[in-house]
């Protein structure tokens, strides 16, 4: 008797563990917002290429190797322009610019990981923070992306 007691506690235990990780989980996915979390990142490391005297994307395509060359990206200083990024209509492009070579073909990370902080561990803070935040972290491009890879993608403000 006791046996199949303990034997239950211990079920009993372990669903409660499980639980209690996915809820975990689950509240930080949906915790993670622009205006809290995403907006401090960007206006400390991304702006100063990617901030008010950047051009827009259609512009920035236009001389892709001047405005490079005089270190400016495009735009990505507002919540529009960035979500613009991760679902539409650059689908993609920031997981692929952003992911740290674990997700990537050739096992490179994206040309602007290293942009995401000063220490291997600010870095690997910020990307969590930002795999969280758009929710299906895909690397493919819009062709590619299926009707559930889009809705995957969460960006909330
Ligand atoms: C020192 C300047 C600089 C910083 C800082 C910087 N970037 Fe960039 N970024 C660029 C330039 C220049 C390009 C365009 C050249 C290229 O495609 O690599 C670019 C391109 C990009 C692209 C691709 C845009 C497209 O055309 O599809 C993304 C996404 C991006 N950056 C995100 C970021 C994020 C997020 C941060 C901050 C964590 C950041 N960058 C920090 C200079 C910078």
């Amino acid at each position: 008797m006791d046996r199949i007691k303990s034997g239950e506690g211990m079920r009993g235990l372990l669903i409660g563990m499980g639980l209690f990780a996915s809820l975990v989980i689950v509240a930080n996915a949906e915790d993670i917002t622009y205006t809290t979390h995403i907006k401090r990142i960007i206006d400390a490391q991304c702006v100063s290429c990617h901030g008010n005297n950047a051009p827009e994307h259609g512009d920035f395509k236009k001389d892709k190797e001047g405005f490079s060359k005089r270190g400016l990206g495009p735009k990505m200083d507002s919540y529009a322009h960035l979500a613009g990024y991760a679902g539409w209509p650059d689908s993609g492009a920031l997981m692929r610019r952003l992911d740290d070579g674990k997700n990537t073909k050739d096992g490179k990370p994206g040309n602007m990981y290293h942009h995401m902080g000063g220490t291997d561990e600010e870095r690997q803070r910020n990307l969590q923070l930002f795999k969280a935040w758009v929710g299906n972290w895909s690397l493919k491009r819009f062709p590619e992306m299926t009707k559930e890879d889009l809705a995957g993608i969460s960006v909330k403000y």
